[in-house]
Order: C-alpha cells, then sequence, then structure tokens
C-alpha cells in the first residue's frame, strides 16, 4: 500500500496555527525516549500559553531551565500572580524547588501534588507534567487519571504530559489526548504500539518513521480528530560553539 505524504509544514507556521487552534482544557500527550527532544517541544508549546504551570520533575531539568519561568517553590504562588491572571497578564512557573540531594524529593513531590490540585481549582492554566502515571501514583490518584484529565477539561485546564516509554502512557492520557506529538524511533514493537496508540495504521506510522527518522528532530504529530498524522522537523537550536575545539555542524553547512 502506498504509504501517504504527511509531511507538515515548518514549525513556526505549525505553531502559529496551532496557537489559535489549541483550545484551554485541551490536552496533548508527547511520547519519545529520553533526549529526544521532549522538553525542548513542551518549551515552544508553552510559549503558545499565558498561565502556565510546569512541572519540574528532577528539581532541575537543564532544558525546562531555559524557558526562563521563574521557580515556584510552594504552593500556592503569591497573590500577585493572581492579581496579574485578573489583568490577564502572563504568568508562568516551573513548579518544585531546585533540589540537589535524592532525600529531598519527597519534599518536591509534595509541592508538586499540592500544585496539581491548586491548578484545577483555580482553572485556566496549562499544566505541564512528566509521567503522569508517576505524579498521579504519587497524589494517591493512580487509577483516576481519566477523572483527573476529564475534570482538567471542563475546567479549562489544558495537562501537557510527557512519557518516555508508549508502554507507559496511560489508556486515559492518549484516548483524552486533543494532539499525540511522537518523538520517532526505529524500534518496531514502539512504532506498532504508537500505531495502536494513534488509531492509525501500522505501515503509515512505520513509513513516516523510515523516511524521515534520520532527520534530527522529527515529530510526528496526530490530532484527535481529524486523525491526520502529520511530521514536522523542528528547526536546530543554534548551537554552542565549541571554544577552541571543533567548527560547529551550523557553519559547515551552506
Ligand atoms: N530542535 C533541536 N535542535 C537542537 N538540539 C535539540 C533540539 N531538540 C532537542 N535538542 C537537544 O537535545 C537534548 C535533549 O533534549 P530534551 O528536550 O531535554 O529531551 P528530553 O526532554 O526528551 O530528554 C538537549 O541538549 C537539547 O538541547
Ligand atoms: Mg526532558
Amino acid at each position: 500500500m502506498p504509504v501517504p505524504d504527511i509531511r507538515g509544514k515548518s514549525w513556526d507556521t505549525f505553531l502559529d496555527e496551532f496557537k489559535k487552534e489549541w483550545k484551554p482544557g485541551q490536552h496533548i500527550a508527547i511520547i519519545a525516549p529520553t533526549g529526544q527532544g521532549k522538553s525542548t517541544v513542551l518549551v515552544t508549546l508553552l510559549d503558545l500559553r499565558t498561565y502556565v504551570l510546569a512541572f519540574d520533575p528532577k528539581g532541575g531539568d537543564e532544558t525546562l531551565g531555559k524557558c526562563g519561568f521563574p521557580r515556584l517553590g510552594h504552593w500556592p504562588p503569591p497573590g500577585k500572580a493572581y492579581d496579574r491572571m485578573a489583568d490577564k497578564k502572563p504568568v508562568k512557573y516551573l513548579v518544585g524547588p531546585k533540589i540537589n540531594r535524592l532525600a529531598e524529593r519527597p519534599a518536591l513531590a509534595a509541592v508538586q501534588a499540592q500544585a496539581l490540585e491548586g491548578a484545577f481549582d483555580d482553572r485556566g492554566w496549562t499544566v505541564a507534567i512528566d509521567e503522569l502515571q508517576i505524579a498521579a501514583d504519587k497524589m494517591g490518584q493512580a487509577d483516576a487519571i481519566d477523572n483527573l484529565l476529564i475534570s482538567a477539561r471542563t475546567r479549562g485546564v489544558s495537562v501537557v504530559s510527557l512519557f518516555q516509554r508508549p508502554a507507559d502512557v496511560p489508556r486515559a492520557a492518549y484516548q483524552m489526548a486533543s494532539w499525540i506529538f511522537l518523538g520517532l524511533t526505529l524500534d518496531v514493537d514502539t512504532i506498532n504500539r504508537l500505531a495502536e496508540i494513534v488509531g492509525r495504521p501500522k505501515y503509515e506510522i512505520r513509513g513516516a518513521v523510515n523516511g524521515l527518522a534520520k532527520q534530527d528532530y522529527s515529530w510526528l504529530i496526530v490530532p484527535n480528530n481529524p486523525r491526520r498524522p502529520m511530521v514536522l522537523t523542528l528547526p536546530r537550536e543554534p548551537e554552542k560553539v565549541p571554544t577552541g575545539g571543533n567548527v560547529s555542524r551550523g557553519t559547515s553547512r551552506v
């Protein structure tokens, strides 16, 4: 069977359109192995939103740190944040204290659990959260992800959840995602599972992956309705020129 051409437009064009399409309460799932660029994609998506709580899973995630949001080490945020929201001015935070030791992790998890509940009460936030299942476990809501996402939707809270492996994505998270962003992979089991998750034929997903996986930082984006997948490639971030070392890859391209 022929593989449809599903190459999409440029990333910037996509973001322009997506900003209008992505309504409050619509969820997104981002699935890719570590180092494939999940946090990088997340940061560009959060740019489109006005009220953001980006949960920092590590208490010091480097890529997330690039978003430049101030860190919220406790919940609730200061009253001035709500004043700004009342004035419709942007309010964006990295949620969770910066931690240096493993022993501090419970404190991080506690703040994030409070923030998640708080965000639902407040309405209007976009919440970004790594490994939703694990976060829900810590909140004692392991079996309640579907309820969590439904109540978020009805409150206009968009949840962007990030997962490392398709096998870790709870059914509710992909069924309720209005968009799924898949980092490309060559692993056959992964591809089959992804096809199942997004409800597309395996040959189509495999074709997309074969054709484009060699490109850096390509993503397969599958909207829930209609299920019309497209592949987009993120522009390369400007590389840091190593001091006194190799010429950066960018300069050798004309
Ligand atoms: N479009 C891109 N261009 C250049 N580098 C990228 C791009 N996307 C991701 N990277 C780099 O890859 C590394 C891992 O990205 P990250 O977003 O932290 O991945 P993940 O969250 O999946 O672990 C980072 O050093 C990041 O700068
Ligand atoms: Mg990350």
